[in-house]
């Protein structure tokens, strides 16, 4: 999508016809371009939200709802296996944070009991980003629910490419008691962040969300392009197809693909002996994952080959790998 002759032919017009580059200003003063508020609408529109909110990077998402939204005296539950900027956010918080085993329903619902008679975040992932590895966002928004609490869905691995049409694993789910957080840095092939809620809570964080008062407004061009996305990927339903079948011919269950290893020594060599071999493949190691589960993290695309894949394989074997 990055380079989609469509996406950078609609960019290349916007600034032909004069579009300004930078926004000039925060969106509370000067920087609120219409076309930022116009993808705001369409985005909500398109996730079935009540409002949304752009923000330049999915980074500054997570990390101005995090840091705002739960108040001293709330209590934030976040898997352990949640992405730094949501970790971020969470430092930044005044609530109170507790980690559960990543996507151990029972552990949550353990702390949720200790934390009775107070407003709970549960904070959590759609697609994790470095296992590959879904969260039963169903069980999660029927906890919520059933305790009064707010979910916050970080959907930055599912954005464009999962649930019924498109729209990540929280489509079509109901959103009293739902956040959604996206990146169009993924999919979408752009940049950006957008927080997806109830009106009352996109604009408590519009008149009290610090990072978000205090920063330059995105780019509107990036407006354009995320708008621009979302309208591709409605009508080219075959790259999502395309994507989820690539995904099943390699036997794994989402495009993020980890290849663990276990200690550092030994992912950093494996990568170096792949790219050696034009491989343009990664390795992970601590903190970004766990101590002792070094990884490599090779990510799936449509531009895979059925050919390329195979002799992807064939280099994988050859190494000493434990796949999840
Ligand atoms: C799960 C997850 N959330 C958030 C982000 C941050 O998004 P962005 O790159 O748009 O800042 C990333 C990675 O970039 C991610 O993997």
């Amino acid at each position: 999508m990055a380079s989609h002759p469509r996406l950078r032919e609609t960019l290349a017009r916007a600034f032909d016809d004069g579009m300004a580059v930078g926004a000039g200003a925060a969106r509370l003063l000067r920087g609120n371009h219409e076309i930022i508020s116009a993808c705001e609408t369409h985005l909500a529109k398109w996730l079935g939200a009540e409002k949304t909110l752009l923000s330049s990077s999915g980074y500054q998402a997570n990390y101005l709802l995090l840091s705002s939204l739960p108040q001293r005296g709330d209590v934030i539950l976040f898997d352990a296996n949640v992405h730094a900027s949501m970790r971020d956010g969470i430092r930044a918080s005044a609530a109170q944070h507790f980690k559960f085993v990543h996507n151990d329903l029972g552990d949550l619902q353990r702390l949720i009991r200790q934390h009775r008679g107070v407003q709970i975040f549960i904070v959590t992932e759609s697609l994790f980003s470095m296992d590959g590895d879904f969260a039963d966002v169903e069980s999660l928004l029927h906890i919520a629910e059933e305790n009064n609490a707010m979910l916050i869905i970080d959907e930055a691995h599912t954005t464009g490419i999962y649930g019924p049409t498109g729209k990540g694993c929280c489509e079509n789910l109901p959103r009293d008691h739902l956040i959604t957080v996206h990146t169009g840095g993924k999919a979408l092939g752009a940049a950006g962040g957008f927080i997806a809620a109830r009106t009352d809570i996109i604009d408590y964080l519009i008149n009290t969300a610090r990072p978000f008062i205090f920063a330059t407004a995105p780019m509107p061009v990036l407006a354009l392009a995320l708008q621009t996305a979302t309208h591709i990927l409605d009508e080219e339903t075959w790259r999502r197809e395309k994507l989820l079948s690539i995904c099943h011919s390699v036997g794994q269950q989402s495009p993020i693909w980890p290849v663990i290893l276990g200690e550092d020594h030994a992912a950093v060599a494996a990568a170096d002996g792949l790219q050696a071999n034009g491989w343009d493949i990664r390795a992970i190691r601590p903190p970004t994952v766990p101590e002792g589960t070094a990884r490599l993290r090779i990510s799936l695309n449509i531009s895979h080959s059925p050919e390329l894949l195979t002799e992807l394989q064939a280099a994988l074997a050859k190494l000493t790998i434990s796949n999840p």
